[in-house]
């Protein structure tokens, strides 16, 4: 099929990942529909696409079935960071789990491909560093961020499971931290947090002794990988690791937006949460060999454009 003609869903698309999924499909001739509920999502982040033939908004809440003709599905709706996801545990749990349950409905129906955005909080506070995608995860059924991790790692079965009962064509994609243009300002992230906190030259504050370290995906590098895998071999349905490899300390973190910020905000020190992880990485040997992907935006340059947008933010 010429791909002038692809009919492609994308939950969650006014979202901070979804939007930039929706400009690209946009931008190679795809008709897009972006479905969401603007729970954390908004109009402003997709507005810029809304003259454009291809694209249509609808709103909706995936836990509700959805009827439309359509070719492929990107299932991205999910609060994603912990203050979002923990305001209504219940609903981010039905989000997740009934979300999949009625856009595999829907796959099956209509005969689509069909395309998860996992996490990598399916490994749980884990004994093994870097995370593969085979090692099956440490994670706390009943604790606070459960209603998430455990959400998605029950959309993952499902995706499986419809996978092996109907033969459907489904790709899951496991996410890593990832930064850039259009993140919330407030989400509790550790890049918006600094970028924020920088740009109003307010003190920097890190979490302990900040020689915990984090790895930092760029948006673009990420939504290349996930267009990878949509498109990837019938056969392959992952799941597979996307995120960026290279590992810094909070204090390396926060010295290099101050740096680009060019900000004299000091740096203070509070004290560390309970369930902080010392460190997550993700092993990427596997999207590398399938998928022919790796991130190519160094975190200075990703982080020049993440301080582009939330200057213009601030100052709007
Ligand atoms: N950003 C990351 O670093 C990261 C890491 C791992 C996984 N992910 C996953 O990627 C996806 C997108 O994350 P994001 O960072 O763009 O988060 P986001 O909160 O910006 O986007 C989520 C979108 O889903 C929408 N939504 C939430 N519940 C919905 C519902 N019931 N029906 C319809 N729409 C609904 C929200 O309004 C929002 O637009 C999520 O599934 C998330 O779990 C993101």
């Amino acid at each position: 099929m010429a791909s002038l003609d692809r009919r492609v869903v994308v939950t969650g698309g006014a979202g901070f990942l979804g939007s930039h999924l929706c400009e690209r499909l946009v931008k190679r001739g795809d008709d897009v529909l972006c479905v969401d509920n603007f729970f954390t999502g908004s109009k402003r982040n997709i507005q810029h696409l809304a003259r454009e033939p291809g694209f249509e908004l609808v709103r909706h809440d995936v836990t509700f079935p959805l009827y439309v003709e359509v070719d492929q599905i990107f299932n991205l709706a999910c609060p994603a960071s912990p203050v979002h996801y923990q305001f209504d545990p219940v609903q981010t749990t039905k989000t997740s789990v009934h979300g999949a349950i009625n856009m595999l409905g829907l796959a099956k129906r209509v005969k689509a491909r069909i395309l998860q955005a996992s996490t990598s909080e399916v490994y749980g506070d884990p004994e093994v560093h870097p995370q593969v995608e085979s090692y099956w995860g440490r994670v706390n059924p009943i604790g606070r961020r459960s209603c998430y991790d455990e959400g998605k790692r029950c959309a993952e079965t499902l995706f499986f499971d419809y996978q092996r009962q109907h033969a459907l064509e489904v790709k899951v994609v496991r996410i890593f931290n990832t930064y850039g243009p259009r993140m919330h300002p407030n989400d509790g992230r550790v890049v918006s947090n600094f970028v924020v906190q920088a740009l109003r030259g307010e003190d920097v504050t890190i979490y302990g002794d900040g020689s915990q370290t984090r790895s930092f995906c760029y948006v673009d590098d990420l939504i290349e990988g996930m267009l990878r895998m949509m498109d990837s071999e019938k056969d392959f349905h992952g799941p597979v690791n996307l995120g960026n490899p290279g590992e810094y300390t909070m204090l390396e973190l926060a010295e290099k937006v101050l740096r680009v910020v060019g900000s004299t905000s000091r740096i203070v020190h509070a004290p560390l949460p309970l369930d902080d992880p010392r460190q997550r990485r993700p092993d990427i040997g596997l999207a590398k060999a399938k998928l022919g992907w790796q991130p190519t935006v160094s975190l200075d340059d990703g982080l020049k454009a993440t301080v582009a947008y939330f200057r213009a933010l601030l100052s709007g």
